[in-house]
């Protein structure tokens, strides 16, 4: 069976949002995050959403692309935060929340994070997070660039991804309700960045909690059960010691679901 796809609609995803900033829907972009630096560098309001039918140059964390098909949801979110610290701290940890959140009310499914921002469905990746602190001329922070991106209907992927990506495969999945259910919840969770709330909502849709991880550190790698997410968003795994892995500085190089 053919999934038909129902395009993107500005007004649309407007009219099912709580919020009022404007969104702006693109059928072709090189990367919906490289045109949120543009529109914040330009004053443009918090809470405003680009989203792309397909991306060209999309971005992913540490260099890498992110393949961007049509068919996915490209979903840029410009969030100016009244404290840059936590803002900079936690606006991951409240993409990831607000993205399980939002697909579970669209598409009824249960993803897990897989830390420190990526979303897993049956031990495939179906989503990323990208958020980028882009600077002024001054040195100053107009606001930070949430980026996520979400495989829908995709059956195929270019081989050096194929068996590690996944799908949202829901027929009847309208990506505008999609869009519309993650940019409110995702208002929701950045008014409560400092919450004990967020950091429990996060370790609850936790991939890997309680499972044995792995990572690099100094040119070793190690092996151990990841026990605990505290207040930072870092993850604590008790190997041959205890280990406090910050996502700045360390990512799973593997995990055992
Ligand atoms: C990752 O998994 O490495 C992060 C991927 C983030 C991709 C999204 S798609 C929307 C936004 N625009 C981009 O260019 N990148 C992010």
């Amino acid at each position: 069976m053919k999934t038909e796809i129902i395009p993107l609609q500005a007004e649309t995803v407007q009219n099912l949002t709580e919020r009022r900033a404007p969104v702006h829907v693109y059928q072709e972009i090189d990367s919906t995050n490289e045109k949120g630096r543009q529109l914040i560098m330009e004053g443009a309001p918090s809470g405003t959403l680009i989203l792309a039918e397909k991306q060209t140059k999309g971005r992913g964390r540490r260099g890498h692309s992110f393949y961007s098909p049509e068919s996915g949801l490209y979903f840029t979110m410009l969030y100016r935060p009244e404290n840059e610290e936590a803002a900079i701290a936690k606006t991951t940890v409240a993409a990831a929340v607000s993205l399980c959140e939002a697909v579970e009310k669209t598409a009824g499914i249960a993803c897990g994070i897989k830390w420190v921002n990526d979303l897993y469905l049956n031990g495939k990746k179906i989503a990323g997070i990208l958020c980028e602190a882009p600077r002024d001329m001054h040195g100053n922070l107009p606001g930070i660039i949430i980026g996520i991106g979400i495989n829908v209907s995709q059956k195929e992927f270019p081989e050096e991804i194929r068996d590690i990506a996944g799908s949202l495969n829901q027929p009847d999945l309208d990506r505008n309700v999609l869009a519309a259910a993650l940019a409110d919840r995702l208002m929701y969770w950045l008014e409560r960045l400092d919450s004990e709330e967020l950091t429990e909502r996060y370790k609850a849709w936790s991939a890997i909690l309680g499972k044995e991880v792995s990572f690099i550190m100094e040119e070793r790698t190690i092996t151990g059960i990841a026990t605990d997410i505290n207040a930072d968003g870092n993850l604590i795994v008790e190997a041959d010691r205890t280990y406090t892995l910050s996502s700045g500085e360390i990512s799973l190089t593997s995990w055992q679901s």
